[in-house]
């Protein structure tokens, strides 16, 4: 309660209402940075105890033993308790120099092309922060990772969305029927346009992007001098005979691009919160300088433990074996929607699946909860199935993922995440049966 001004003279201090004393950046006014987010919604604590969680994109299972074993030997020695260099633990730097430097087919400078960072969501706020001014636009495709949003405006840019188109007429999509009109795509550009955000394999599509959907961006970023981000945190998950191609290696592009990586989809390891970028000293240098005034360094002895799977990862052919777990949970789920007779969208990389929820009818007096008022149908369809009896599987709504204007396209689909073991797969492809008598295509 605000107690007014008396005669002018304002009443004591401890009268005052003081609940917003201090105003706020408007800065947190843009990019959503107030919204209540999918993950607040959709958050296990709002909905029922024994709800399958295929929402939110992390595992529940640990990372490997030998790696956890290796962040436990760091945590009894002194120096990995302490901090680490800025540009990361030098035998970190170096076990990714060691591992990376065959995909992007150069040599790597440990001192000045690769950076360590607090997960790639550091990674890339850092660029933002080293390279973003006001009024710069950066284009990114829709669906977009949701983080992008915000850390772009934070820093003065303003995003521009170019949608995926999905698959029309089609019997059995994949990801590979998402597709970029790059007719579109020129003409999202403008002298202020400053960056490309590339994500391959991509959140939430599951596309690989292909050599020349690539190449294409290449000849617009060469054409525009345009930084471009290439955030490749689903590298290590590329299915089937899909190839993933790294941006950095097109001709001509190492010097615009920076590359993100992280141990988190690597290593099962989200929680760490480490990740890097791999770019040119023109890159890496500026991205250091905000980096090391936002985080000052990443945490060590995680770092000491994932210098370890990077050093191990091939003699012990972990990423294969990965895939192929992947690879088992994935046809798990998608048998199941074939036996529902739901469509979707079967994914080439990353372990989600957008499921196609346009054929669900949802009972006209189904209870929601204020938080979902305004919000697209792809939320109700969320809700309806984290919480009817018969089903009570949680997935994320897609329109999240666009901006207002094409919301419309994400409201079809929800996002279901396939980093679960395969047993609490087969349940929730189980629980999806429930979905049988509420579909009408
Ligand atoms: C496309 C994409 N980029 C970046 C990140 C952030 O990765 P990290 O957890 O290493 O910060 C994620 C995490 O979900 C993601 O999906």
């Amino acid at each position: 309660m605000t107690v007014p001004a008396q005669n002018g003279i304002p009443p004591p201090a401890k009268l005052q209402d003081r609940s917003k004393l201090i105003p706020f950046s408007p800065r947190l006014e843009e990019g959503r940075a107030l919204a209540e987010d999918v993950w607040s919604i959709f958050n296990a604590a709002n909905l029922p105890d024994d709800c399958i969680n295929l929402g939110q994109g992390y595992m529940n299972f640990g990372p490997p033993k030998w790696v956890t074993a290796a962040a436990n030997e760091a945590l009894q020695a002194v120096g990995p308790n302490h901090y680490s260099h800025p540009k990361g633990r030098p035998r970190l730097r170096q076990a990714i120099k060691d591992f990376y430097e065959p995909s992007f087919g150069r040599e790597l400078d440990i001192n000045s092309e690769i950076l360590v960072t607090s997960g790639a969501n550091e990674g890339c706020y850092s660029v933002f922060v080293a390279f973003l001014d006001h009024g710069d636009e950066v284009i990114m495709f829709e669906p977009f990772f949701d983080q992008y949003l915000p850390s772009v405006t934070f820093n003065g840019g303003k995003p521009v969305y170019v949608p995926l188109h999905p698959p029309t007429n089609v019997d059995k999509p994949t990801s590979k029927d998402w597709t970029i009109d790059f007719d579109e795509l020129r003409r999202a550009i403008t002298p202020r346009t400053k960056m490309i955000i590339i994500n391959t394999p991509h959140n939430p599509v599951g596309k690989v992007f292909t050599k020349q959907e690539l190449e294409k961006i290449a000849v617009i970023a060469e054409e525009h001098n345009l930084l471009v981000m290439a955030d490749e945190v689903y590298d290590c998950l590329v299915f089937d005979d899909n190839e993933h191609v790294r941006f950095a290696t097109l001709p001509g592009m190492w010097d615009r691009t920076v590359t993100a990586m992280s141990a988190g989809k690597a290593f099962s390891a989200t929680g760490w919160r480490v990740g890097w970028l791999v770019g040119p000293p023109s890159i890496i240098m500026p991205t250091l300088a905000a980096s090391t005034r936002i985080v000052f360094c990443t945490n060590s002895p995680l770092q000491e433990a994932v210098a370890a799977g990077l050093e191990q990862a091939k003699t012990r052919g972990f990423f294969e074996q990965q895939t192929k777990e992947y690879l088992e949970r994935r046809a798990t789920i998608v048998s199941a929607f074939d036996k529902l007779g739901i469509k979707y969208t079967q994914p080439e990389g990353a372990y989600f699946i957008m499921l196609d929820i346009s054929g669900i009818k949802i009972p006209d007096n189904y209870p929601f909860p204020a938080s979902l008022n305004g919000r697209g149908r792809d939320f109700k369809a969320c809700w309806f199935m984290a919480t009817h009896e018969d089903i009570k599987v949680s997935t994320i709504p897609v329109s999240e993922f666009y901006c207002d204007e094409h919301c419309n396209i994400g409201e079809n689909y929800v996002r279901v995440s396939f980093c679960k073991d395969n047993d609490t797969m087969k349940a929730a492809g189980e629980r999806f049966q429930g979905l049988k008598k509420f579909l009408t295509l």
